[in-house]
Formats: structure tokens, sequence, C-alpha cells
């Protein structure tokens, strides 16, 4: 199968002011790679893959590049792998968020300056996939995404333990004193015991779930587990499809649209998923030039239950949806709100996708349209004095006691505040006081770090409270559950009244109605903002810089401004 002359290699030459001589040179080094003339004749595809030492969660990444480079050479193509950014999230200070731009850049312009017709992206720790989706939708060259899977829950002493959710359980019982150091240390190596990523719906699956739920990755493979020998035949069926989309074009524009945005927002909504994914989500459609509107998913919210009974909202891991029919199951469920003519990578649409898939289901794990697990979304935004813009709350992962109330505000102004009061004996605080996280948004020097899941205070924790209001402009992992409000936007840093809050102040929370207010009036607000000291002065240097400078609201989607093609501004 031999391409035409601006196919495979001959696709973007480097310029030696020589055309003809930039693709004899560029030939001769693929010869000297061992590539005979019948290979370097055939379609590109590049495999983008994010394999790191400091990312245990890709430690399957060697034999899943080995699986696609298998399915394309079978198709006809030539495969040639190159390596992105890795974003490991327990090794990456200050946090992953920071990066996921940078990521997203690096995967864009590798994209496009290397010769591939096509382009498998292998990623699947939580920014990886948002990273690689949003840098392959703004080059939009043909591409398919393909995740590691997630691990495998593993029993301990009589329970099933499968990453953060239950590494955020045992840390919780060891602050409370209910673990003894030698249990934690115990437990340290029990909680995450083989390969792939977090085994809950945390946002490493979400993102998974969200990716097929476009259209962007094979069907059935979200939820296939790293160790199992299906996820090498996904490995090399997405190989294969990545060389008929080669031969025949399908790029991200046509399958990230608008309809296929809402599918997804369905998905994630059915799913129980991370907020993060809202981010997330956000941001990739931006790339395409969609918007992603809070209210708007407060509608879809409102219309689409929760289907699937995973951790952290519910009992089962991500293992258990795959067997109990995958992502498939939940798109059948929600087949009558979906919108069936989507094109994705198999170059069917959702509705021949589903009407072509077996029906089996477990309904322990997946819930009926007409019997869910909870008749609503489990993500809403909230909106009010207290966050202009919004601000967002996992209603399924919360406690509905805490959904209408009125509290007192107990402020720490950033994470380290934070930390060196947070279980100080002294501290001023009862059980049905608001915490108030600020300074650790998008834009601030934390990065936007997944810290809204305040620890209780420790002396409250040790008295048995398990929940309180939280509130932040910072995220949280999708593993952690609680009332937590996050994303408050604008955020402090960007003199958002967040950032205005004082501890004693009353704050009125209604999921209900939708609402976040702080109860403060206009007046003394202004004098706040006048008394404020200066922000903090632009880092003079590097990435730092760039990212200060140019990162949205997270109701953008903390997308840089200058990556979208819309040009909005960071500050707008
Ligand atoms: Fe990588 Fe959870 S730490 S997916």
């Amino acid at each position: 199968m031999s391409t035409t002359s601006k196919q495979g290699l001959a696709n973007g030459l480097t310029n030696y002011g020589d055309k003809d001589f930039s693709l004899f040179l560029r030939r001769a080094f693929a010869a000297a790679a061992g590539h005979s003339p019948e290979m370097m004749s055939r379609p590109v595809i590049g495999i983008a893959q994010s394999a790191s030492g400091f990312n245990p969660c890709h430690r399957t990444f060697p034999e899943l590049v080995e699986a696609v480079k298998r399915g394309v050479l079978v198709a006809g193509g030539l495969p040639l792998d190159f390596p992105t950014i890795s974003l490991g999230e327990p090794f990456t200070s200050p946090t992953t968020m920071k990066f996921r731009n940078l990521m997203a850049m690096d995967a864009e312009e590798m994209i496009r300056a290397q010769p591939m017709d096509a382009v498998v992206l292998i990623g699947g720790c939580d920014k990886t996939v948002p990273a690689l989706l949003m840098g392959a939708a703004s080059a939009n060259r043909p591409a398919i995404q393909l995740v590691p899977g997630p691990m495998l829950p593993m029993s301990h002493k009589g329970e099933r333990l499968g990453a953060c959710t239950d590494c955020r359980r045992f840390w919780s019982k060891y602050r409370a004193n209910e673990l003894t150091q030698d249990q934690i240390d115990e437990a340290q190596t029990k909680l995450a015991t083989t390969a792939g990523t977090c085994g809950v719906m945390g946002t490493a699956s979400t993102m998974a779930s969200i990716a097929e739920a476009l259209g962007m990755s094979l069907p059935g493979t979200a939820a296939i587990p790293a160790v199992h020998a299906d996820r090498l035949r996904a490995a090399e069926a997405s190989g294969r499809q990545a060389v008929a989309l080669a031969l025949n074009p399908i790029r991200p524009s046509d399958i990230i649209t608008r309809d296929s945005v809402e599918n997804a927002l369905r998905v994630l909504l059915a799913i129980g998923g991370s907020t993060n994914a809202i981010i997330h989500l956000t941001a990739i459609a931006g790339r395409a030039g969609v918007d992603v509107s809070l209210p708007r998913l407060n509608e879809l919210s409102d219309t689409t239950p929760v289907l699937v009974n995973l951790k952290p909202t519910g009992e089962h891991y991500m293992s258990d949806l795959y067997a109990a029919g995958g992502v498939g199951a939940v798109l059948r469920e929600l087949r009558p709100l979906l919108n069936l003519n989507c094109m994705t990578v198999t170059g069917e649409t959702l509705g021949q996708r589903l009407d072509a898939e077996d029906t089996w289901v477990d309904r322990d794990v997946v819930r009926s349209f007409s019997e869910p697990y909870r008749p609503q979304g489990g993500l809403v935004a909230l909106f009010g004095s207290l966050a202009p813009n919004g601000a967002i709350i996992k209603r399924s992962a919360a406690d509905p006691a805490l959904f209408e109330r009125e509290g007192r505000a107990v402020v720490f102004t950033s994470l380290e505040d934070l930390s060196s009061r947070i279980d100080d004996p002294a501290l001023d605080v009862a059980a049905d006081d608001f915490l108030v996280l600020q300074n650790a948004g998008p834009t601030s020097e934390a990065g936007m770090p997944e810290a809204g899941y305040l620890p209780i205070p420790a002396k409250l924790a040790r008295a048995g409270v398990k929940d309180m209001v939280r509130i932040s402009d910072a995220r949280m992992s999708g593993t952690a559950y609680g009332t937590v409000v996050l994303h408050v936007s604008p955020e402090a840093e960007a003199g958002g009244p967040i950032g205005l809050v004082r501890t004693g102040d009353r704050i009125r929370v209604s999921v209900k109605n939708r609402r976040i207010d702080l109860l403060v009036g206009e007046d003394e607000l202004a004098e706040r903002r006048a008394r404020a000291p200066a922000g903090r002065s632009l880092p003079t240097r590097g990435y730092d810089r760039l990212y200060r400078q140019s990162t949205l609201q997270a109701e953008h989607g903390c997308d840089f401004d200058f990556l979208r093609p819309d040009g909005l501004q960071p500050r707008a």
C-alpha cells in the first residue's frame, strides 16, 4: 500500500531550500533506521506515547506500543513512535494541572512537525488524555486515543482496594486515629498493586470514558483493565484503524463537535465522573471551537441519571464496569438522550455503533435508565455572589444533609496557611462551619492543585466528623468525595470574591437553587477590595511566566488563551 507524494515520509519536509534533497536525506536516515524502500513508501502512523519512570500508571506502554505497531504493520502502515511529556499525578510539583497545557502544546507541535498521516495517542494518567486530545484537536490530523486501562482491585484483609478513593479513606481513618502507624504502613503497599490507572471512577477513568463517548477511542476500549489481554488487542486494533484513517481521513474536527461534546457530558454525568473532567472537556471542546456552558451543564445534569455504581460515588471498580458491559452499556441506556449521528474514529456513527453492539449488561454495575442509581447527574454548577462565573459541586459524592445550608466561614489564605493551621488544636472551628481555601486557583502559584478536598480538622475528625462544606478555587481529585465546592470563579488570584472572604463571614449554599452566596454587604466588600495587597508580580521567565500570563479561568477549561481558536483573554 503506497502513498501519494504528499503522504508518508514525504509529508511536511524539513526545509533545506531543496525539496528533493530534503526527501532524499529523510529517506537516507529512514534507511539508517533499517527501513526498506517498501516500508518507506507506506502511510506513516505516529504513536505518541508518554511512558516515563516518573509515571507508574504508564508502565505498560512498551508493550502497548509494540501491539499498536503490530496493528499498523498488518494494515500496511509504517509505525513510528515518539515520546511526549508525561505527567504522573503524584510525581509532579506543584501539580500536573500546571503542565497539562505544556503537554498539549508538545503533542500538537510534534504531530504537526513530524511526517505522520495519522497518530495513535497513548496516555492514561489524569492530565495526559486531555493534553493529547487538546493537542490532536488543534493539529487536526486523524487521531485515535488509546488508554492503558485501569488497574485491578486486589483484596487486603477482606476488602478490595484499587487506589485513590481507598487511599483517601485509609488516610482519613489514620488521621482520625482509627488506624495505627503499622496499619497505614502496611496498607501503603496494598492500595495500588497492578499496572494501570486508578481503578475507580477518578479523573483517569472518567477521561477514558469521555474519549470513547466523544468517538475518539475505539468502541469498548475505555474500561479494559491494563493487565487484560483485551487491552493488547485494543492496542493492535487502534494501530490497524489508524491506517484506515490515514487512507480515508476522518479528523478530530469531524468527531469533536457540539453534539459529541454534549454526548460526552451526558456520559460524564451518568458515570458519576470526576469534577476535573468538566475542565478538561471544556478545554478539549474549546480547541474545536465548541463552548461548554455551565448553565447548559445544569440542564443536562437535571435530565441525566447516574447509572454507574462505581467508587467514589458507588461501590464497584472500573474492571467491574468492563465486565458489566463497559461504556457501551452506559451509552445504550442513554441512547434516547444522545446525538446518534456523531462520527467516530471507526468511520461509523455512534448510532451505528450502538446498533451493532452486544446488549448484555450487569445491572449491579450499570443500572437501567428507568431504575437509575441516582435520578439526576452527579455534577452541578453553582452561581452567586461568591462565584459569579460559576463553581462545581459533585452532588453524587456529597452529603445531601449539607446541601441547603448557611454557615460561618473559616478561611485559609493559602495552602501553606491550611497545612500549618488545620490540625492546630486551638483552631476556632466547629462541624457546621464552612472551610474556605483561597489562592489555589488556575493562575495561582499553586497551579490549581487537587487541594479542594480540605482535610477535616484533626480535632473534629477525631470527634467523628466525616464531612463538612468546603469551598475553594482549587480542584479535587476525581477519586475524592465529600461536600466540596470547587473551581470557584473568578479565582482569588484574579480578584474574585472568594479572595475577599474573611473568617466569621456567613456563606449560604443551596444546591437546589444552584446558588452560593457570600452574605457580606457591597460596601464592606468594596472596602476589603480597596485594602487588598497588590497582586503577585509576574514571574520573570520561562514557563511560569507563560502560564501566569495566559491561563484562562476554570469555566474556559484553564487552557492558554493563545491556543484557543477564539482569542479569549485570561481575565475575561
Ligand atoms: Fe495515575 Fe491515578 S495516579 S491515574
